[in-house]
């Protein structure tokens, strides 16, 4: 929570200059985007308030007035462009092993349902990290959130669901709990207890989601760690019908909804629309009928470009999404199963290779669209009041940031108000 104007403790500092500075101001929440209605602000400044951005405007006017009052200027180098901070709505970034083993079946024609029903796949990540001592899964993560803070991103979502049990659920959502006191990372925990029916409840999904309920939602209530439900809602996972009464039982209980959906057959798409949710993410299988009833929902649809990447199948249909009136965020699904790249602008440009996305569009589905899918209003945008997450790149131009296809990293990166990167930090994996 940003602190009173008047707080002394509250460092107050101008960020610049920025050669441009590209504010996604004012675009619409859904729909398509053109680069013309890109506001870009040239030699510009943001005047931050602890970790909050009190205004952006021509660097000259804002350092003059820094000068006047000795407010402190974090001078940037010529040729410097910011946008927001990244937000990555959907990871899995809180594991244990490897399923290198996976990758290398899938590559030599096996499927991902067929490593799954083999006994590889979620199931096998799920013993890795049961095995995993709560030390272990908090420095792996951490390990992790500094790569990303890295690569521009500000704010993660970390999922669980390497658990599938009451307690190793809890024990994954401690884990992110006390990560995120750690870090300057901004992380948003879901609990993804219901990612697939676990071994030990030998396909008896009911019996399993009804302790889920019982069990597990309260105590994720009682301490807070959490306000978010995901489930993957699939023939191999649970169908819509074993999975619709625990995702009312979590709405009723005030929990948000996200889903995995439409990955590999439709039908998921549909019960996020029927039960409020706020993402429907995945969505490589909607057809157009499932396209239009996102398009007129409120549900975000949040393609996943890393695991069609990691999978080799096709992208979501993010073209026909943004043209049909939805809103298009997009994220990394950072897992050691589908999706091992992990890494967001890349794919995110990748994606709007193959969809022919603009740039806009590109930007927006992971900055302030993104910020969406996690009903966070206090970022993905430069404007008065939002968060000071900013992601800077050594450039001349903002368009050579997706036109590299991610291998210009962020020379620096402000985080609440404060520059984080030394110059070399940003090679640190
Ligand atoms: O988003 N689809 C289901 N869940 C993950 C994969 C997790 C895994 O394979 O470990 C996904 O792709
Ligand atoms: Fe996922």
């Amino acid at each position: 929570m940003a602190k009173p104007h008047s707080d002394p403790h509250v460092t107050t500092r101008l960020i610049g200059p920025f050669a441009q500075l590209v504010t996604l101001e004012g675009l619409p929440l859904k729909g398509s985007l053109s680069d013309k209605q890109l506001i870009v602000q040239q030699a510009a400044g943001i005047r931050v308030r602890g970790s909050e951005i009190i205004e952006t405007g021509p660097f000259e006017r804002l350092a003059k007035a820094a000068r006047a009052d000795k407010t402190e200027i974090a001078e940037l180098p010529a040729g410097s462009v910011g946008i927001p901070g990244f937000v990555d709505a959907h990871t899995h970034s809180c594991f244990a092993g490897s399923r290198a083993k996976d990758y290398a079946l899938r590559n030599s024609g096996s499927s991902y349902l067929e490593i799954a029903k083999a006994g590889g796949g979620i199931w096998d990540s799920v013993q890795q990290t049961r095995k995993a001592s709560p030390e272990i899964l908090e420095a792996l993560l951490l390990k992790r959130i500094r790569r990303f803070l890295a690569a521009g991103i500000t704010t993660l979502e970390v999922k669980s669901g390497y658990g599938l049990s009451v307690s190793e659920e809890l024990k994954m959502l401690r884990v992110i709990r006390s990560a995120s006191e750690k870090t300057d990372m901004d992380l948003v925990s879901t609990c993804l207890a219901a990612h697939t029916c676990p071994k030990d409840f030998q396909g008896n999904a009911q019996e399993y989601l009804q302790l889920l309920e019982t069990e597990l939602l309260p105590v994720l209530a009682a301490e807070g760690l959490t306000s978010r439900l995901d489930a993957f809602v699939e023939q191999s996972a649970f169908t819509p019908r074993e999975i619709l009464p625990y995702l009312r039982k979590g709405k009723a209980m005030g929990f948000h909804l996200t889903l995995h959906a439409d990955q590999f057959t439709a039908g998921g798409s549909a019960v996020a629309i029927s039960c409020g949710a706020l993402s429907a993410d995945h969505l490589e299988a909607s057809g157009p009928s499932e396209i239009q009833a996102l398009a007129k929902s409120e549900v975000i649809a949040t393609a996943l470009p890393g695991a069609s990447l990691g999978l080799g199948c096709g992208f979501t249909p993010s073209r026909a999404l943004l043209d049909a009136g939805a809103c298009l965020a997009i994220a990394s699904d950072y897992n050691p199963g589908s999706a091992p790249m992990g890494d967001l602008l890349t794919q995110a440009a990748l994606l709007g290779t193959f969809e022919k996305l603009s740039n806009a569009e590109v930007l927006a589905g992971i900055t302030f669209r993104a910020a969406a899918a996690l009903a966070l209003k206090d970022r993905g945008r430069l404007v008065a009041g939002h968060k000071a997450d900013i992601a800077i790149f050594q450039t001349d131009h903002y368009n050579e940031i997706l036109y590299h296809q991610g291998q210009l990293r962020p020379f620096q990166v402000v985080k609440n108000g404060r520059l984080y990167l030394s110059k070399n930090d940003s090679h640190d994996f």
